[in-house]
């Protein structure tokens, strides 16, 4: 029988964000903030409040109607959201300090998605987000 992608995709996603919280819990300074966004959201779109960022000026959403986990930051006044998957070989990557870190092979990316070390050589997957007043829209028909 044959799985699910995305099913396959957040297990990957669960497994390798144990084994990289086991690599962080020495190195991670705080405890990335975390908002489970409204599950009425449409299938490709996710609506946060801009008071889901708090004073960090980044969120991980844990949508469930998106492949793996969504980094949500605010850089001056632009917005960015980056699916929290390794390009190098899929490992979940975690927030350390101000970048994303991957506990597998040891690339780096900003917040915004690009690459500060190797051996990954692609961005992380970027999504829209467009604001609307208090609210976020992030949508993945535009990656
Ligand atoms: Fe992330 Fe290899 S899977 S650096």
């Amino acid at each position: 029988m044959a799985e699910n992608p995305s099913f396959l995709c957040r297990r990957t996603f669960v497994t390798t964000a144990l084994l990289g919280l086991a690599g962080c819990a020495a190195a991670c300074s705080t405890a990335a903030p975390w908002y489970t966004p409204d599950t009425n959201s449409q299938a490709d779109a996710l609506e946060v409040p801009l008071s889901a960022l708090g004073p960090e000026n980044y969120v991980i959403l844990d949508a469930k109607n998106f492949p793996a986990p969504i980094l949500l930051a605010r850089q001056d006044q632009n917005y960015t959201a980056v699916e929290m998957i390794c390009t190098h070989r899929g490992c979940a990557v975690h927030v350390q300090r101000n970048r994303l870190v991957c506990p597998c092979h040891g690339s780096q990316f900003e917040l915004n998605g690009n690459v500060l070390q190797g051996p990954a050589a692609q961005p992380l997957r970027r999504y829209s987000v467009q604001q609307e007043g208090d609210i976020l829209h992030i949508t993945r028909s535009s990656y």
